[in-house]
């Protein structure tokens, strides 16, 4: 059985597939970048496929494939910063098309190729909660993703469908390269005092992916962020 991870050449998607793959288990990393993809998938041993998830209509081509899926996650994000008052439309139709209707196409492209006791984790993100300044489209998908959540549990069973939501996570490199303030001014307001890392995120896929009794859950990752 195979292991399917969209966006998995880089971040915490990389960081699951590694570990997927040194467990033995076949494993599919995709992405845009052809080069990119090749050198990570022989990296940690997988198989690479290139997928461009701003282009719905080439998904079910470009993971034709692939069979035998028990395990997808989806994580790719071609990140906008972005605010009602400074709205970049293309920007904005750019990543809500990655998130909103790629997610679901390339669900519906391999739910064909899925075992009964299948299982997906798609991301969202604290945004949704927690909004920061250029925040406003990344903010609206992550609360799309609920919705697709719900709507794919149900619509799929007995496949299961689960929804992580991190906070900041500081290793990762889009915070890893914010300024040290920025970074300590989310750590102050964490009741841990740390940020979570993404080998607490690829833990979380693990159990969401693993546990026959997690369906329909949204999970949040930030140290207990949330409650301050
Ligand atoms: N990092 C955090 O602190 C944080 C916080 C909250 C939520 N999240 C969520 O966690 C997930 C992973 O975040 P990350 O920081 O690990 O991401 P990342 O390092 O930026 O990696 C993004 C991945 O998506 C792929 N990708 C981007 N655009 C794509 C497209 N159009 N088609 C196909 N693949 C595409 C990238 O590969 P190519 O460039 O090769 O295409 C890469 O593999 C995201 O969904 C994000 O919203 C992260």
């Amino acid at each position: 059985m195979t292991t399917v991870v969209i966006g998995g050449t880089a971040g915490i998607g990389l960081e699951f597939a590694r570990s997927r793959a040194a467990a033995g288990k076949d494993v599919v990393v995709a992405g845009r970048d052809v080069a990119k993809a090749n050198a990570v998938a022989s990296e940690i041993g997988a198989r690479a496929v290139i997928v461009d998830l701003a282009e719905p209509k080439s998904i079910a081509g470009a993971l034709a494939d692939i069979r035998d899926v028990d395990e997808l996650v989806m994580l790719a994000i071609d990140r906008d910063s972005n605010s009602a008052k400074d709205y970049d439309i293309d920007r904005a139709i750019g990543l809500t098309t990655i998130k909103l209707v790629s997610y679901i196409e390339t669900v519906h492209t391999l739910y064909p190729r899925m075992a009964p006791d299948a299982s997906i984790v798609l991301f969202g993100g604290r945004a949704k909660d927690k909004p920061y300044p250029g925040s406003t489209t990344v903010s609206t998908i992550n609360g799309g993703i609920i919705g697709m959540v719900n709507t794919l549990a149900i619509e799929l069973a007995p496949v299961r469908v689960n929804a992580i939501h991190p906070g900041i996570v500081g290793d990762s490199w889009y915070w890893a390269e914010k300024p040290a303030a920025v970074l300590d001014a989310y750590r102050s307001r964490t009741p841990t005092g740390v940020l979570a890392t993404m080998a607490d995120v690829v833990d979380a896929i693990d159990f969401l992916l693993r546990n026959k009794s997690m369906n329909g859950q949204q999970i949040g990752i930030d140290g207990g962020w949330m409650l301050t």
